[in-house]
């Protein structure tokens, strides 16, 4: 893991703004080659990057993906695959959601690849391809444990009996998702991988795609054809018992706006939680839950200045967030000091977990009024 650069980008707009989001899209890039380069040779590496590129911004995101060698691309939801497609005209764009029908033809018109998630949405696929009178690729998501997405194991007998029920459908993947990744020991993991690898024996031969961020890092046999990571290319770790093997391609700063002395009885912020036991330095930064920094870190969370921690005091509120920067030297925090709320000295999965969250939560919560700030790519 290596910090982020300190280069900000100093314009008016930055300045001006209560919060600057970087992103550092070299590091975004190198998240890439590492993951693809946890797999043997001959197994590919797509990225997820539904809800906006895990809130990093679909457009800044895709493209240097693309660049740094990435050729298949999954989002979740039709619109998103149209948005996709205008980003990367060559690239292979698969949709997670279903097929509905009536919605059949913007799959064939934007080149996206469906993925079926039942037999009802495989019938709806089929039927399409015999109107068509070709072929017509898909992906098929067969449930293993999740309980979510994907044909359910009732649905794969009739499927496995059945297996005319493909006919026009070209599966391009074979694909479905681990519940339990991130806990290495869980045993669901193992019970999984055996419900996959007897589906791919009961199902016409085709590639498979099973391991998402976590899953990578469950070993080889996870692999299959094509690896499917989505958090971990943004920087979260995907192994939480050990260091984080990604780069930060976050860094969130909330600018100071004012600073005043509270003196032992007095009380801060929405709710009077947080009561002042000693003389206390308080600085408020110009971010808060409006912005998607989680009301839940109110009197919990911790930011760092200059590298020094100081805590959250009080409750958080829409726009303002109140920190105890007593501990800090005079002077050092001042209005429009820049204070970090996440990024290399705050990881976001430890902001996150003292939030009650994760990282993908606060990711896709990551607020449009920041001033974003890309760099790199
Ligand atoms: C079906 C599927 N595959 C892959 C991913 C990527 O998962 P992660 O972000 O944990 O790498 C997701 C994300 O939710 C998903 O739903």
């Amino acid at each position: 893991m290596s910090p982020i650069s300190d280069q900000l980008e100093d314009s008016p707009a930055a300045r001006s703004a209560g919060a600057i989001l970087s992103i550092d899209l070299d590091a975004l890039a190198e998240n890439y080659g590492i993951l693809a380069g946890q797999a043997a040779s001959g197994v590919g590496c797509a990225a997820v990057v539904k809800a906006n590129a895990y809130g990093l911004g679909v457009d800044r995101v895709a493209p240097v993906l693309f660049a740094a060698g990435c050729r298949r691309f999954f989002v979740a939801q039709l619109a998103e695959g149209i948005q996709l497609r205008g980003l990367l005209p060559e690239a292979e764009v698969h949709v997670l959601g279903g097929v509905l029908p009536g919605l059949e033809s913007d799959f064939l018109a934007h080149r996206l690849t469906p993925t079926l998630n039942s037999l009802g949405e495989i019938e709806t696929w089929a039927g399409h391809a015999r109107r068509q009178g070709q072929p017509l690729a898909a992906d098929l998501h067969v449930d293993t444990g999740m309980r979510r997405f994907g044909l359910p194991p009732d649905e794969l007998d009739r499927l496995a009996g059945e297996p005319e029920r493909l006919a026009g459908i070209d599966v391009s993947l074979l694909i479905s998702h681990l519940a339990c990744a991130e806990q290495r020991d869980h045993p669901l993991n193992a019970r999984q991988l055996g419900a996959f690898s007897q589906a791919r024996d009961r199902l016409p031969r085709c590639p498979a795609s099973f391991a998402n961020s976590s899953g990578i890092f469950l070993g080889p046999d996870y692999h299959f054809d094509l690896l499917r990571p989505g958090v971990a290319l943004y920087g979260a770790n995907p192994t939480p018992d050990r260091e984080n093997p990604m780069r930060d391609v976050v860094r969130l700063q909330g600018r100071i706006w004012q600073v005043r002395d509270a003196q032992p009885g007095e009380t801060v912020g929405y709710g009077a939680t947080y009561e002042v036991t000693g003389p206390t330095r308080i600085a408020t930064m110009a971010l808060g839950y409006g912005d998607g920094y989680p009301r839940a870190l109110s009197s919990r969370g911790e930011v760092t200045v200059g590298g020094q921690a100081a805590p959250v005091i009080g409750r958080i509120s829409m726009d303002s967030t109140t920190i105890d920067v007593s501990g800090l030297p005079e002077g050092q925090v001042r209005p429009g000091t820049l204070v970090d709320v996440i990024g290399p000295n705050n990881p976001i999965d430890t902001v996150a977990a003292a939030a009650g969250t994760v990282a993908y939560e606060l990711l896709t919560h990551l607020g449009p009024r920041y001033h974003r700030t890309y760099t790199g790519g």
